[in-house]
């Protein structure tokens, strides 16, 4: 029994290069369409240090280097500091969705896998504007 460890999806879809670009993308996307103001507007004047960020966060989580992981709040905890409606957590998915359909070269199986997930965990992330019966009550 060795077996070795199947090579990650990170190496799979050519690592930080490709990755990089796809965090380029993303925020490419939320920069200059209008389609996604709302989720432009709470981020900051400066998206340098998302841009990075997202880079570093999706090596991790695809397998790659993990030194975004290593740093500090998961990603779950720090997005509580921002009031996440359904309509921007469906902004960021489409966002995403679109700048993975970007790259032609994206095996397509991990692109959908990928853009299926991480849609999930934006959906995950609301905190806001989501009324449930007794709250929304009181
Ligand atoms: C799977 C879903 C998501 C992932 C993987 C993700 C990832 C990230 C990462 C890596 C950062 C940079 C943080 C850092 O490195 O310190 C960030 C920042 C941020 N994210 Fe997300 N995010 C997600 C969903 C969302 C959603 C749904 C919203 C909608 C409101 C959002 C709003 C923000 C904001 C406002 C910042 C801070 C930006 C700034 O200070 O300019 N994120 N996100």
């Amino acid at each position: 029994m060795n077996a070795a460890a199947p090579p990650s999806p990170y190496a799979r879809i050519g690592g930080e290069p490709v990755v990089r670009a796809l965090a380029n993308r993303f925020y490419d996307l939320i920069e200059q369409d209008p389609s996604y103001a709302g989720l432009r507007a709470i981020h900051a004047a400066d998206l340098g240090p998302v841009r990075h960020g997202l880079t570093r966060f999706l090596s991790g989580w695809l397998g790659g280097p993990r030194d975004w992981f290593e740093r500090g709040p998961c990603i779950m905890s720090l997005h509580r500091a921002f009031p996440i409606t359904p309509a921007l957590a469906d902004q960021w998915a489409t966002a995403m969705a679109c700048a993975i359909a970007g790259d032609d070269m994206l095996d397509p199986r991990i692109g959908d896998a990928m853009a299926e997930a991480l849609g999930h965990m934006a959906r995950g992330m609301i905190n806001f504007g989501l009324q449930t019966g007794d709250s929304a009550a009181a």
